[in-house]
């Protein structure tokens, strides 16, 4: 098989938006009350007592009771213990199918062997951490250059969100110029000027809480998928410090929540060039999870710079960087090489053997089990037996993948959008999309009660790991939460 895609097919977007836009339409489809609450009562307060007791413990240690937004908190966290593959295990013994895998970066299932060997082996060797520099950081850097022509350096970092931070300070260094243009929706990490227009599109600083108004000053957001809209900030922006950056997710925000017109990717490309900004692609989701070129050599588009997170450290930790041309990498000289005009990055552990090495073995693994594509071909059997259940049963939930990533929408949260021109709308639609929420989450803790485990009740994400047989498994599953759903087809 020769290296590809995990995109088989790319989404009818007209077909999707217009499900979706008839789904917020309607009044939420919750789970019928006594379905939900058997769900409540057989498996969490029946078979899942070790867990709520240890998290019941934590909430007094750490605040909420858990460390990680992703955590499942409805009705409460569950504690897992074993992760293989795409099996999770939880405190209680109960067995779960992982479509979190562990929020992306885990193309090749969770724990994949072939990693770990090597893993423990350069542990023996060298440790974690040495503060100096290891050959895996050559050799992750070579394998990203060799697979993504418009990434022939690579800084290492942190995380995804220290990745964004880094790209726009050396957009605004290259360009000299001021204003940073974000796709609505989009999350770019949770730094100061990008906690902007987070989840729903125009909402602005609404979810900025802690971070002083001033800093979203040069901070900007766009309609996904609305090239006339970016062209109008662009040029506004020209009398206005001019736009050092367009920061998009090419597959729309949220990982494709709302996906973009297939030729939407060139024509940001098309207008960064025609106002001299920066093209930035995050790829924290889709690098390496859509293919080894990423987003941009699916979509054929290449970006100035690409923030990287996630995949890049194959599900182990300090997973994140920054790549792109020379001429803007250069900014981020370390050592002696560091010139007078630098952007200021860093990180005691950025780039530490351990995370360096598991990076680059996931890789190689990632291109010798063509994982992306088998991982792909998994979401799209997903999508087709999500489909066939959602008709069978007359409900109105919207189901689509790109490639392994799987979105099941069922209340359509995220594709809600505020327009602060029509301020007396807002707080209505906040209320909406609150009361959404809580369906979504309850539709999450019935699928993990039916032993799917899913990101947030709407996403899920799929693995070389996963098989036809675990996949009709999971459709089964969801059929059945499916089959309790107010007015739902029996
Ligand atoms: C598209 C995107 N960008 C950036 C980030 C932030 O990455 P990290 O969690 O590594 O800081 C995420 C995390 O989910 C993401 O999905």
């Amino acid at each position: 098989m020769p290296d590809g895609f995990a995109i088989s097919e790319y989404p009818d977007v007209p077909a999707v938006i217009a499900d979706l836009d008839a789904l917020i339409a309607q009044p939420i489809r919750p789970l019928r009350r006594e379905a939900l609450n058997a769900y409540l009562e057989d498996h969490f307060e029946k078979r899942c007592q070790s867990s709520k007791a240890m998290t019941a413990e934590a909430a007094e240690y750490i605040p909420g009771g858990v460390q990680h937004n992703l955590a499942f908190n409805m009705p409460f966290p569950l504690v897992i213990t074993r992760a293989s593959g795409c099996h999770l295990t939880d405190l209680d013994g109960n067995e779960y199918l992982d479509f979190l895998q562990a929020g992306g970066p885990t193309v090749l299932g969770s724990n994949p062997p072939e990693v770990l060997e090597q893993v423990i082996e350069l542990l023996r060797t060298c440790g974690p951490s040495t503060g100096l520099f290891h050959e895996y950081e050559l050799k992750l850097a070579r394998f990203i250059a060799e697979h993504m022509p418009a990434v022939p350096m690579f800084r290492m970092l942190g995380s995804g969100t220290e990745g964004c931070m880094a790209a726009i300070r050396v957009a605004r260094l290259a360009t000299g110029k001021k204003n940073v243009v974000k796709m609505g929706g989009a999350y770019h990490g949770w730094s100061d000027q990008l906690a902007y227009g987070l989840r729903i599109p125009g909402t602005r600083h609404h979810e900025a809480h802690g971070v002083p108004k001033f800093v979203f000053r040069h901070t900007q957001e766009f309609f996904p998928g609305d090239l006339d809209a970016l062209e109008r900030t662009l040029k506004l922006n020209r009398a206005r410090g001019g736009t050092a950056a367009v920061l998009i997710e090419p597959v729309g925000p949220e990982s494709g929540t709302r996906p973009l017109p297939r030729d939407f990717n060139a024509g940001v490309r098309e207008l960064c060039d025609r106002y001299g900004a920066l093209l930035i692609f995050d790829e924290v989701v889709t690098g390496f999870r859509l293919g080894l070129s990423g987003a941009q050599g699916y979509f054929d588009v290449q970006p100035d710079l690409t923030v990287f997170g996630k995949v890049v450290a194959g599900g182990y930790p300090s997973a994140g960087g920054l790549g792109g041309k020379r001429e803007y990498m250069k900014y981020l000289a370390a050592g002696i090489e560091a010139g007078s005009k630098k952007a200021l990055v860093g990180g005691t552990m950025a780039a530490n053997p351990l995370s360096s090495a598991a990076g680059y073995f996931t890789l190689v693994e990632i291109e010798r089990q063509h994982a992306a594509e088998r991982a792909g071909a998994m979401g799209d059997r997903l999508v087709a037996g999500l489909r066939e259940s959602i008709d069978r049963r007359e409900l109105p939930f919207v189901a689509y993948n790109q490639g392994s990533i799987v979105h099941l929408q069922t209340v359509g949260t995220l594709h809600f959008s505020v327009d602060f021109n029509r301020i007396w709308e807002i707080p209505g639609k906040l209320k909406e999309i609150k009361a959404r929420k809580t369906a979504m989450e309850e539709m999450g803790a019935a699928y993990m009660a039916e032993g799917v485990v899913t990101l947030a009740g709407s996403r899920l994400y799929t693995s070389a790991a996963h098989t036809e047989e675990t996949i009709d498994q999971a459709v089964a599953a969801l059929d059945r939460v499916f089959a309790n759903i107010e007015g739902a087809r029996r």
